[in-house]
């Protein structure tokens, strides 16, 4: 038996204003397309905007459903409609945040779990990190290099992918 101890890294900006200008831009569309959001059940609206390799940005936000296993997260509609508008062209980065009309989102968004597993498998089809801007309305913004950094332990059975 050995004991093995994970530890992540990660950058914690004080604020949105002390990020480099293309993760800043990437943060503020984030926070246009939370508008775009369909929440009337959480009453929490995320929006999240994913630049590609080739510098085209698309974003998304959470879409509930009245059968709530039926919606999705913002950073899966953003991605999804990403990679399918754009085949072949590799995930750079994403940035996420939130607001919520009972309370100030005054820390980082991170994703759900369901969302790292989702997103991790385009840093493996592509081969490359995704870089996260992970931000609130106020508050500290962090960025993480790379989705597998937040998904210790991730699920890699390249069998399957095989005959
Ligand atoms: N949500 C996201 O859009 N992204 C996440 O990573 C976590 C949660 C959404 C789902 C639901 O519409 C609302 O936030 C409350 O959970």
């Amino acid at each position: 038996m050995r004991m093995v101890t994970q530890s992540i890294e990660y950058q914690a900006f004080t604020n949105a204003t002390e990020l480099a200008p293309a993760d800043r831009e990437l943060l503020d569309r984030a926070r246009k397309a939370v508008s775009t959001s369909h929440a009337p059940y959480s009453r929490y609206h995320v929006g999240a905007a994913v630049r590609l390799a080739n510098g085209n940005i698309v974003t998304g936000s959470n879409q509930e459903n009245m059968s709530f296993p039926a919606g999705l997260c913002a950073e899966r509609v953003a991605v999804f409609a990403a990679v399918s508008n754009y085949p072949g062209v590799p995930v750079a980065s994403i940035a996420i945040t939130a607001t919520a009309d009972a309370f100030e989102v005054n820390r980082p968004v991170p994703p759900c779990g369901m969302c790292r597993q989702a997103i991790v498998e385009f840093e493996m089809k592509y081969g490359n990190k995704i870089r996260l801007i992970l931000g609130g309305q106020t508050g500290e913004v962090f960025v993480v290099h790379g989705m597998e950094t937040l998904l210790p332990l991730t699920f890699h059975e390249d069998g399957l992918a095989k005959k």
